[in-house]
């Protein structure tokens, strides 16, 4: 009897066991066909992943973007950045049993999302992101198991489905952000997420206040609110968000001082609240000494830059620019990491310019235009051959311009306009073969403008004017083909106007008035063909006006105040 029970069971086990791999064989044949369907659905602009998905050689799990388990079930579709068109067919996709993970970010699916996606319901990874979808997230409340919800920058509309979130207790990581959703507060669904590390919501229109409960996500180390419409301070309930690493609230309509509990940020390296309407002082920001990038541009603050700020080791961007702080800068600011950029525009700062923020080799932009900065250019920029953009224009500086500085390989401007600087351009300008602006007007520069300026070949602006230059006008100056601005107004050149002029051929704006400029007129002039601007007053040029300047179309002319005869063209 039991023997014979024994094996009885022994052979029902292995019907239901023949059964169990027959009932797979049937499924697996099913899952083939819910790829094949999603292949079909979808066009690929390159030749890609699709190109493996051929059942005649190869097992769906040998599919490129395709993972099973071990009962070679799909588990994985991996299907980002790959040119994708086409509309999800999530209504098959989602009979998928095992589907743990959906992944199509970065691709150019379009149509609607549909509540299909519900019967999805083992995924722990949903990748929508960055697409051309239509319409509103449908409810997704049978997702339970998501970790992971990337759905930013991919055309959502309409109100987000904020209560599926209260089913999802294991979310890690929330990513809406870059979609047109519907005017939306953060609702306290988000406040409950308490695995989260994650929260991207910049840019979906979302408003109001920045709710005390954001204390109770102790764990997320990126938080970002940028570009919405959020209002009121900066809760102090931040102090529980020791683990931020990067917090993103530019672009809104926060008010008040940062609060004292930004002290316990100490893990904070990216921190951007620019363009907003906080007032107050820096000084909460002394303890946050990992920061990287501190951009705080556009706000209302007040007071000094703290001296701690010098000695943060990795800093590489500071834009703090339409303030409204005082004081000096750190000396050593800048000069512990590879230094990007600095912009404290538009301050009352006074001071030196910090001189080692190049010390590293790759600062790109010195921009410190509009404050009250005393002292010399420090003399390390002359060697920092990184530097794109070279702006110190509107403060109080002196002395001489180092050499290098001129001829600088990379820098596209360098502008020291409105400051008391002295001494001349050195010959040095002919290694800026990157400078379209030169900008030095309204200081004491003086001596002559070098031949060697002919080399800044990608000169397009050069204002010299209101200075002490003198000497001849180089002949040279006729070899930049892109100069359209020449502005040499009030400064002591003389000698004649250099005939080769007239093969700057994108000139459009001549301005050489209150010079000591003698002789005639060249009649080069004559065939500039986008000479819009043309003003030679108070010289002592003398002799016609040439002919050929009746083919100008000019909408300025002022000749006045020189020894010049005869009639002006009639044009
Ligand atoms: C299957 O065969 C096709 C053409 O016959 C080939 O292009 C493809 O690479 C093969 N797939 C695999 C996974 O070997
Ligand atoms: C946007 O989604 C992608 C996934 O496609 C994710 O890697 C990225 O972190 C998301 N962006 C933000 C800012 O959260
Ligand atoms: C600031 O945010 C608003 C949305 O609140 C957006 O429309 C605007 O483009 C953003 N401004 C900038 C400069 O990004
Ligand atoms: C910003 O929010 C306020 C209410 O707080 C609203 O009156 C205003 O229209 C919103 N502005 C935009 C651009 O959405
Ligand atoms: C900036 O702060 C000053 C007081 O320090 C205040 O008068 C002014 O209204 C504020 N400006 C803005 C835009 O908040
Ligand atoms: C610094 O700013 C530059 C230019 O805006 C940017 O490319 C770079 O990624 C920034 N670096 C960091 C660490 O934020
Ligand atoms: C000419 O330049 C001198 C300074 O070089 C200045 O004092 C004078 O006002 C200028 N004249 C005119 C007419 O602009
Ligand atoms: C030409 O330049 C002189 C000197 O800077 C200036 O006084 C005069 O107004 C300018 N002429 C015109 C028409 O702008
Ligand atoms: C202007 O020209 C006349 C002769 O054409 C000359 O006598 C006079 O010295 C010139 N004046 C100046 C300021 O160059």
């Amino acid at each position: 009897m039991s023997s014979f029970r024994a094996s009885c069971q022994h052979l029902y086990s292995s019907l239901r066991l023949l059964s169990f791999l027959s009932l797979l064989a049937s499924v697996r044949s099913d899952e083939l066909q819910i790829l094949l369907k999603l292949k079909s659905a979808l066009q690929q602009s390159n030749t890609g992943v699709f190109s493996t998905w051929d059942p005649t050689n190869s097992s769906v799990c040998h599919f490129a973007g395709i993972t099973c388990n071990s009962n070679n079930l799909v588990t994985e579709i991996e299907l980002s950045n790959q040119y994708l068109t086409g509309t999800l067919p999530l209504d098959s996709i989602c009979q998928l049993q095992s589907l743990e993970k959906l992944s199509f970010g970065v691709n150019l699916l379009h149509g609607p999302i549909t509540q299909d996606l519900n019967k999805c319901v083992k995924l722990h990874y949903l990748d929508l992101a960055n697409n051309f979808f239509t319409g509103p997230v449908p409810d997704i409340s049978s997702l339970t198991e998501l970790q992971y919800l990337h759905l930013n920058n991919s055309g959502f509309s309409g109100s987000f489905p904020w209560k599926s979130l209260q089913n999802m207790k294991g979310l890690i990581r929330l990513s809406l952000g870059d979609n047109p959703l519907s005017p939306s507060p953060i609702p306290n669904d988000v406040l409950q997420l308490t695995k989260l590390d994650w929260l991207y919501l910049s840019n979906c229109n979302i408003q109001g206040t920045i709710p005390a409960g954001i204390g109770t996500l102790t764990g997320l180390i990126n938080l970002e609110f940028a570009d919405n419409n959020m209002t009121g301070e900066i809760p102090t309930e931040f102090a529980n968000l020791v683990n931020l690493w990067q917090l993103e609230l530019y672009n809104n309509s926060f008010t008040g001082k940062l609060p004292a509990s930004f002290r316990n940020l100490k893990k904070l390296e990216n921190f951007d609240a620019s363009k907003n309407l906080l007032e107050g002082d820096l000084s909460e920001l002394r303890f946050s000494t990992n920061l990287v990038s501190l951009q705080l541009y556009k706000n209302n603050l007040t007071g000094q830059v703290p001296a701690e700020l010098g000695e943060f080791k990795k800093l590489v961007n500071l834009s703090l620019y339409e303030n409204k702080l005082t004081g000096p800068l750190p000396q050593k600011i800048g000069s512990w990491a590879k230094f990007d950029f600095i912009d404290v525009s538009d301050n009352f700062l006074t001071g030196p310019i910090p001189p080692d923020m190049c010390k590293q080799g790759t600062m790109k932009k010195l921009l410190v235009l509009n404050n009250r900065f005393t002292g010399e250019i420090p003399a390390n920029y002359a060697t920092c051959s990184t530097l794109i953009r070279f702006r110190v224009p509107n403060n109080l500086l002196s002395g001489t311009v180092p050499a290098g500085i001129w001829g600088l390989p990379n820098a596209n401007i360098i502008d020291i306009t409105s400051n008391n600087i002295q001494g001349p351009i050195t010959p040095d300008i002919k290694n800026a073969k990157s400078l379209g602006q030169l900008f030095v007007g309204n200081n004491r520069l003086s001596g002559q403008l070098p031949t060697e300026i002919s080399g800044a070949t990608s000169l397009v602006s050069i204002e010299l004017n209101d200075n002490q230059f003198s000497g001849n006008i180089p002949s040279s100056i006729g070899e930049l083909k892109q100069l359209s601005y020449l502005r040499l107004q009030n400064n002591k050149f003389s000698g004649s106007i250099p005939v080769a002029l007239g093969s700057c051929d994108s000139l459009t704006d001549l301005n050489m008035a209150n010079n000591s400029l003698s002789g005639e007129l060249p009649s080069s002039l004559g065939s500039l063909p986008t000479l819009k601007y043309l003003n030679l007053s108070y010289n002592q040029l003398s002799g016609v006006v040439p002919k050929s300047f009746s083919s100008l179309r000019l909408s300025l002319l002022d000749l006045s105040h020189n020894n010049f005869t005869g009639p002006v063209p009639h044009s």
